[in-house]
């Protein structure tokens, strides 16, 4: 692979601060995938509830060596819930972690009081109140008036007002969320629709979802991050900067490092979700398929595309989904294939490994047409706005030239309104904005890119580059947010207010 082993050829794609790991790390594809169980809920005619515990837990994610993390229910990912479009889902967090937590559901479109807003604060089981070192936007001096902040649990409702799609839920503490999320606070939500369910797509064991991230690990098997949190301070490897965000040097899939699947030689479907802090892959099989185009997009951030498109390659930026259909049919029984990241190098260049096992019968098939997509019309759009993600120097990640404060009404628009946005950039960016998808307009004066289709949430912008969207903002007034999804850049304030007024 290129670069192997060394290290510096390793900066040109590796944009970040790479933490390496100080114990051994196993072979690759020793360790078998896991799949996150699926929550079952409490059900009455209209609404599905479920009870989320967020806590500390001791896991054995490297072979032989022992890993706190924080995990809702105590698992990294955290459980996966299932939606049905239409259907109320109510999702009751409890705290039980040392820090204020806040739950956001990412493509979740959401009324303002569930979004998780990032100073809406679950305060720890038996804490009165936020401590001084984990006051939301203390580095700045700020405190949001608005905030509301509750003791010990949440109660987040979901109406679900929207189509199949993969969701994910994750932290979104002010100034906190990269070494949350760092420690295991994510997990996905699932959506699905009478509309997908009609369609010949593989699905039960062969609809898989696969989070990958990737993470370091200290000395004494801890997950090694450099934080300002005090709580996280005084560990042996731990620096007190974020840089341009943190890489590690072992990509986990499910939780897992490198893992291995076995297939059968069927057509699968994965929802892959790059849950990276600040990481981008881009995906590829290794060997390819006698014929290429082995990775066939059949949805984004937003549910189904409206027809497939067959890639060599996938680039995922963190935040985004990318649901593809493999199929393994077009290997031979006793194949290795690898799922490789191209933009990785030395121990990041592998992802996975799938090993097709056996023959299977497969009903499954692909339709030419996945969905009917609503093109949003550009000549309805009443605003359009030029945002710009840029560093400050000094250390701060500003959108507009200003850091994140809670109490600013950075763009106000109109509920019912179509705007376009346009972005512009000094870095790779990954910009996402909560309520509403959008759908890519042009990529740097041109028609959208390869991985720009379907409705989005989250979009990579490049260094000196230039990304418009359509928007439309529709169902609920209130108070949330668009940000850079890096999120030690996050953390760094690059995130500002959107504020949609009835
Ligand atoms: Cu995935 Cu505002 O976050
Ligand atoms: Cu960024």
């Amino acid at each position: 692979t290129l670069g192997a082993g060394v290290p510096w050829l390793a900066s040109p794609v590796e944009i970040g601060r790479l933490l390496r790991s100080r114990v051994p790390l196993p072979a690759p594809f020793a360790v078998p995938l896991p799949i996150p169980p699926v929550l079952r809920p409490r059900t009455d005619a209209a609404t599905d509830y479920y009870e989320i515990t967020q806590r500390a837990a001791v896991r054995e994610i490297l072979p032989g060596v022992r890993t706190e993390i924080w995990g809702y229910d105590g698992q990294f990912p955290g459980p996966t819930i299932v939606s049905r479009s239409g259907r109320r889902t109510v999702v009751q967090h409890e705290n039980r972690l040392p820090v204020p937590t806040v739950v956001h559901l990412h493509g979740g479109h959401t009324p303002a009081e569930s979004d998780g807003y990032p100073t809406d604060l679950i305060l720890p089981v038996g804490q009165d109140h936020a401590m001084s070192h984990s006051m939301p936007g203390m580095g700045m001096g700020m405190t949001d008036h608005r905030a509301v902040v509750t003791k010990g649990t949440r109660t987040y409702e979901y109406p679900m007002h929207q189509r199949a799609a993969t969701l994910w839920y994750h932290d979104h503490r002010m100034d906190f969320t990269g070494a949350s999320v760092w420690r295991g606070l994510a997990g996905f939500h699932l959506v699905q629709d009478d509309e997908e369910a009609a369609l010949p797509l593989p699905h039960s064991e062969r609809d898989i979802p696969l989070m990958l991230t990737d993470r370091a690990f200290d000395a004494d098997g801890s997950l090694a991050y450099p934080s300002l949190d005090p709580t996280l301070q005084d560990k042996p490897g731990v620096e007190a900067a974020y840089g341009e965000g943190v890489l590690g040097d072992v990509i986990l899939v499910n939780g897992a490092p490198w893992p291995q699947a076995e297939v059968d030689a069927a057509r699968y479907r994965f929802r892959m979700l790059n849950a990276s802090n600040a990481r981008r892959y881009r995906l590829a099989l290794d060997p390819p398929p006698p014929g290429g185009a082995g990775l066939v997009q059949i949805g984004s951030d937003g549910g189904l595309l409206a027809q497939p498109i067959a890639h060599d390659e996938v680039e995922i930026a963190p935040a985004e989904r990318f649901d593809v259909v493999i199929d393994f049919s077009r290997y031979r029984v006793g194949d290795r294939v690898r799922l490789v990241n191209r933009l990785g190098s030395d121990t990041t260049a592998d992802v996975m490994q799938f090993v097709i096992a056996r023959t299977a019968r497969d009903d499954s098939h692909l339709p030419d047409q996945l969905s009917r997509i609503e093109m949003l019309d550009p000549a309805k759009a009443t605003v359009t706005r030029d945002i710009v993600f840029r560093t400050s120097g000094g250390g701060m990640w500003t959108v507009n030239g200003q850091p994140f404060d809670p109490n600013r009404a950075d763009t106000i628009a109109r509920l019912g309104a179509t705007e376009i946005w346009r972005f512009t950039t000094d870095f790779h960016h990954p910009v996402h904005i909560h309520h509403s998808p959008f759908q890519v307009l042009t990529r740097n004066g041109r028609s959208p890119g390869r991985f720009d289709s379907g409705w989005k949430d989250t979009v990579i912008v490049e260094p000196a580059g230039q990304l418009s969207v359509i928007i439309r903002f529709d169902e609920y007034a209130g108070r949330f947010l668009y940000h850079c999804h890096n999120l030690e850049h996050e953390d760094m304030a690059m995130m500002a207010n959107l504020e949609i007024r009835p």
